[in-house]
């Protein structure tokens, strides 16, 4: 594989760029100018065809807007567009037009994946709140299939990072950053929080990606022949770690056991090589011990050689909503791999899950996740007894470490209207009767959870 690097940035840049687009369709050339009028006053970039095949010429999968479109047209109308649209892009935002007394059509329409409607003669002030959140929501699922196609273009693996938190959003960013940049790179962080996944991304999002990715442990190795592993002189017919991967990237794993003298060669190495390196090192340190920092364990001039570009992965407990989010999605795979369904998360599970002090990090939840599976294959057990039993095992108290309180109030609401809208399978309506909530607040609600209503038709 060729360097990947003008694959990989575009494809970024546009996740970057907000989606500003609304195509407005109405048979009605009136009624086109004066929609337009009022979105472009709103300071929106508006743009009017007078038909649906019209507009379908510029509409596509990654299209970065959203559709306003009439019900009513000769030719294609609004309801047959919009099954179109939902076939190429499931997450496309279509806000239809509807005339007065077209309720059930709307209800039709909302059943098919449509964003929401506007009963004629509407509000343009609601339109353009409509807009809003449709461009925001527009936003945010564009970014997040640009960042999953490309980390999967790199590497499978990457498909996996999984959260929102303004730790996890800030740590793609730099990782495609420094992915990018191509530089040496130094990783903390608890254990099971990421480190050796972050690795493999790291190499996997740069121009290194299909080259070789060598790992190796520092810790449990004399250290004599660890020196010969690294640097030489190596068996017959083999090669020393530093060359193998060269062109790739060296992912020396538990950095800290490395002892002043290897770290010193490590040094000499590093700077020995031209810029950008020809073997590249993402250094993990996995335990620098109670009450010490990296910068205790490793030399200081081998740390500044490294540490230019750091990573430190958050714990699991900081995390807030990330929890729940992973704790799904992994309950998702296993449900799939045992052939069951996945266990349903009450207001009480999750605020449990967001309180244990997960001392294991995303490793232990991930067991956890798979044994909350298997209990509820057998029908027996909760969530809640588990991570209780986990926590007395490793003595730990629940804890709110660095979470506020509406993180909980945000996670008990997103749960909530997640369970009822799998519960309705879609059904909007349904969901808002049950929990009396406005259709405008359940979709803003929606759209600030990543909750998308095409995942539970
Ligand atoms: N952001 C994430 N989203 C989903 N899974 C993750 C994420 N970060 C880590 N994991 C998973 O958690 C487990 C522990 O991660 P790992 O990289 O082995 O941690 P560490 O090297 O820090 O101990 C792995 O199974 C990994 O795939
Ligand atoms: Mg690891």
């Amino acid at each position: 594989m060729s360097a990947p690097e003008s694959a990989v940035a575009p494809a970024t840049a546009q996740a970057l760029r907000s989606p500003t687009r609304i195509v407005i369709i109405d048979d009605e050339q009136d009624m086109r100018a004066s929609i337009s009028q009022w979105l472009s006053l709103s300071g929106f970039q508006p743009e009017t065809y007078a038909s649906a095949e019209e507009a379908l010429s510029v509409l596509g999968p990654d299209f970065p807007g959203i559709v306003v479109s009439d019900i009513r047209m000769p030719g294609m109308d609004g309801m047959a567009l919009l099954k179109r649209l939902m076939g190429l892009d499931a997450t496309l935002p279509v806000i239809l037009i509807t005339g007065h007394g077209d309720v059930p059509m709307a209800v039709e329409a909302m059943r098919l994946g449509a964003w929401d409607f506007l009963e004629k003669p509407f509000d343009p002030e609601r339109m353009a709140d409509l807009a809003r959140a449709a461009l925001k929501a527009r936003a945010l699922a564009l970014e997040s299939r640009a960042l999953r196609n490309e980390l999967a273009d790199g590497s499978t693996l990457m498909r996996r990072l999984v959260g929102n938190s303004t730790e996890m959003v800030r740590l793609r960013e730099d990782l495609l950053d420094y992915g990018q940049a191509d530089g040496h790179v130094l990783i903390d962080g608890e254990t099971g929080t990421g480190k050796t996944l972050v690795a493999h991304a790291l190499h996997a999002v740069g121009p290194r990606a299909g080259r070789k990715f060598v790992s190796v442990s520092c810790a449990g190795v004399e250290d004599d022949a660890l020196a010969a592993r690294l640097f030489g002189p190596v068996a017959l017919g083999g090669l020393p770690l530093v060359e193998e991967a060269r062109g790739g990237t060296l992912c020396l794993e538990d950095v800290e056991a490395l002892s002043p003298a290897l770290q010193g060669r490590l040094l000499t190495f590093i700077n020995d090589q031209p810029a950008p390196p020809a073997t590249r090192i993402v250094a993990i340190c996995n335990d620098h011990g109670p009450g010490r920092t990296l910068e205790d364990v490793l030399r200081p001039d081998l740390y500044y050689r490294l540490a230019a570009m750091k990573l430190t992965l958050p714990p699991l407990r900081t995390r807030g909503e990330d929890i729940l989010a992973l704790f799904k999605s992994y309950a998702t795979d296993y449900s799939e791999e045992y052939g069951c369904p996945a266990p349903d998360l009450s207001a009480q599970d999750a605020a449990y899950l967001l309180q244990a002090p997960w001392p294991g990090n995303i490793r232990q939840l991930i067991s956890i996740a798979e044994q909350a599976v298997l209990q509820n294959r057998r029908g027996s057990g909760s969530v809640v007894s588990l991570v209780m039993a986990e926590n007395e095992a490793s003595g730990g108290a629940l804890t709110t470490e660095g979470k506020p309180l509406k993180d909980y109030v945000e996670a008990f609401e997103r749960t909530l209207i997640d369970n009822t809208m799998r519960r309705h399978k879609g059904s909007i309506v349904a969901v808002m009767e049950e929990l009396c909530l406005p259709r405008r607040t359940l979709n803003e609600k929606m759209a600030k959870y990543g909750l998308s209503r095409a995942d539970y038709v």
